[in-house]
């Protein structure tokens, strides 16, 4: 009989999500994207195309945005892990960004809106001043159908400011 070269395991996961320390018992087939909907139950990170397109699944581990859709949950072992729950500002309310997207009505039906702010803030954190272009370039991962772009530009451009 063939041995099953690449056999699921299980194995006891432990990382920081949120800032909160979390230790889970997951499969080793679990993508991270699963882990953050299903087993942590935070569904603001979204599930669009789940092929690593569309942006909607974007989050920070160890500060960097990474689409959940392509990792594991194994690969999270001893990281920190950052979803759109977590983004907030100084006094523990909005975070500029979000503030900056509904002010500038950078949010229409919001799928990828979680996707989008995650992935501006994963690029103000590295580069404050990032220049518009910059900006354009950090976001062509992220597919949006609704705003057109240009409000979700000027919205990042405001929270520079803001930041
Ligand atoms: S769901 Fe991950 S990139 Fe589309
Ligand atoms: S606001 Fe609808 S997909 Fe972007």
């Amino acid at each position: 009989m063939m041995k099953d070269k690449n056999p699921h395991f299980s194995f006891r996961l432990s990382c920081l999500v949120n800032g909160q320390e979390t230790e889970r018992e997951i499969e080793s087939s679990r993508s991270l994207l699963e882990f953050i909907r299903e087993d942590l139950g935070l569904k603001g990170t979204k599930e669009g195309c789940g092929e690593g397109e569309c942006g909607a699944c974007l989050v920070l581990v160890d500060g960097k945005a990474v689409n959940a859709c392509l990792m594991t949950a194994l690969q999270l072992q001893g990281k920190e892990l950052v979803t759109i729950e977590g983004i907030k500002g100084r006094d523990g309310g909005l975070h500029p960004l979000q503030k900056t997207f509904m002010a500038e009505g950078a949010v229409q039906c919001g799928f990828c809106t979680p996707g989008l702010i995650v992935a501006s803030e994963a690029l103000l954190r590295r580069n404050p001043r990032a220049t518009l272009g910059e900006i354009k370039l950090e976001l062509t991962g992220n597919l949006c159908r609704c705003t057109g772009y240009e409000k979700v530009l000027s919205a990042v451009e405001k929270a520079k400011k803001l930041l």
